[in-house]
């Protein structure tokens, strides 16, 4: 079996010059830490029992039950078989790893086609904002009776997923009878939340109502995929298997302390360097695939939240000697590359001409295909174009962008996938998040929480009147309007 390959010679100063690229020596200046990187973060993830909020318990799911995994497979083709329009509810890491992989995995224009589809139902992914104007087609032409419900929300108190969750719970009751809760498959916390609360309630009334998977405690929001993702995978008829033993041979790859056997610590290594030394903050993700465009848009969210970061990591060990991690609020570090996710050959008539000629603040990585799973072929004669095939084309495209990177002195790295496939695709996405944990590690960064996305939250509650806000969150909103509305408007 083939695996993703990582092809990082463009980051290196062979390439792009001493003052844009990385040398050995640099990163052998940087090799200590990265081996502590690597033994700190590999004893969390097999002692499980060594922290205290188990947030690393991601990293274990290309490793799950097999009996769960196949009766998931199972509950899918039964929904499947059953209804024609699938409406999944969710935003940020309940959304964006699902939408990936519909269309990565799925073939393109799955919604338009029953052949394309292999007569499975339509996928339809809302409940990740909050403008009227999508939800309001669906509730008005889907057919209530014939539409699958999965609403995803680890929390289950997220304004969003719980706003188009309440119009769609009334539009099923109301359309599709007494027992329109055996439509809904909900994935929440074992224990807390007002989702959860509901779930309990409506089993009581019927055990058939509001089935529940196992969210795993510790597994949340963009880490979530090989867990919140799984019934979706089940319902477009991708086997679940094969993505997990994608993902799982990442993780193999991932044991190894050497860099130059652990694509992940050497990506987040590069990136850092890139980053802290030469001054390059910007992510570029630029596949050269449409259908991981929304890859692109996933990885976005990977490294905005795990990374962004106001105040470095302060560990401390509790009685029990399990790490805890908390925000050292005497160091801010406001650290954290910004992701701009693009796509080839498409963004290469936008972006690609301020990634050449624009400020050289920035990394791009690639994705590269080697086999598409449909070609076409130009036919005609004397035309440069003809007999070429159009994934030949692409591929010259993406080989001609790091060309015209490199002539510019801009650095930029490769990941070479086979095929997108579910098998490819597991390894893709466990790539990255590995790669982002240790990023995390590096920057000594909490990469898996988002206290910066709470501010907006805050105000929201505040101005709705949500019961129980922390008296010092209402007395800060309170205190004295933080935006003057002045003169600067016309
Ligand atoms: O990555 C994260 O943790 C977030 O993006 C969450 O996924 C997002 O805020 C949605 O949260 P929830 O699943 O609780 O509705």
């Amino acid at each position: 079996m083939k695996n993703i390959k990582f092809d990082f010679n463009n980051m290196f100063s062979l390439n792009v010059g001493a003052i844009h690229g990385i040398s050995d020596g640099d990163l052998a200046k940087i090799s200590e830490a990265l081996k502590s990187v690597h033994e700190h973060l590999s004893e969390l993830l097999t002692d499980r029992k060594s922290r205290v909020d188990l947030s690393l318990e991601w990293a274990n799911l290309p490793f799950q039950d097999k009996t769960e995994i196949e009766k998931i497979q199972k509950m899918g083709d039964q929904i499947a078989a059953k209804y024609q329009n699938v409406l999944s509810l969710g935003i940020g890491g309940s959304f964006l790893g699902l939408k990936a992989a519909q269309d990565a995995l799925c073939s393109a224009y799955y919604n338009d086609f029953p052949r394309v589809r292999n007569g499975r139902p339509r996928i339809y992914f809302e409940g990740n904002n909050l403008d009227p104007e999508t939800l309001s087609v669906l509730l008005k032409e889907l057919n209530p009776k014939k539409t699958f419900v999965v609403v995803i929300s680890k929390s289950g108190e997220t304004t969003e997923t719980k706003a188009a969750f309440s119009l769609v719970e009334k539009w099923l009751a109301a359309g599709a009878g007494k027992n329109y809760g055996r439509q809904v498959v909900a994935i929440t916390d074992p224990e807390s939340g007002t989702l959860r609360k509901k779930v309990i309630a409506q089993q009581a009334k019927d055990p058939s109502s509001f089935r529940d998977l196992p969210l795993l405690k510790g597994v949340g929001g963009r880490f979530s995929e090989l867990n919140m993702g799984l019934l979706h995978l089940a319902i477009v008829g991708v086997d679940i298997r094969q993505v997990l033993s994608g993902a799982a041979a990442m993780a193999k790859r991932c044991q190894s302390g050497d860099i130059f056997k652990n694509p992940a610590l050497m990506y987040a290594a590069l990136q850092t360097l890139q980053y802290l030394k030469n001054w390059k903050p910007i992510a570029i993700m630029m596949p050269f695939s449409e259908t991981l465009k929304s890859t692109a848009d996933w990885y976005s969210q990977l490294l905005a939240e795990s990374l962004g970061k106001k105040y470095a990591r302060k560990i401390t060990l509790s009685p029990e000697g399990r790490e805890v991690w908390e925000q050292d609020k005497n160091r801010v570090v406001n650290v954290g590359r910004t992701p701009v996710p693009c796509r080839g050959t498409n963004d290469l008539h936008s972006i690609q001409q301020n990634n050449i000629e624009g400020a050289n603040d920035k990394t791009v990585t690639f994705i590269r295909v080697e086999k598409f799973r449909a070609d076409l072929e130009l036919t005609g004669k004397n035309d440069l174009l003809s007999g070429k095939k159009f994934s030949q084309l692409l591929n010259l495209a993406q080989e001609a962008t790091e060309w015209a990177l490199v002539k510019e002195s801009r650095p930029n790295c490769t990941v070479v996938m086979p095929e997108v496939n579910p098998y490819h695709w597991g390894e893709l996405i466990f790539f990255f998040e590995m790669a982002t944990a240790y990023e995390g590690e590096l920057l000594n960064v909490n990469a898996f929480d988002q206290p910066g996305v709470e501010g907006y939250k805050n105000y929201m509650y505040f101005k709705l009147k949500k019961p129980g806000l922390p008296a010092e969150v209402s007395a800060q909103i309170k205190k004295k309007p933080l935006i003057k509305k002045a003169k600067y408007i016309i």
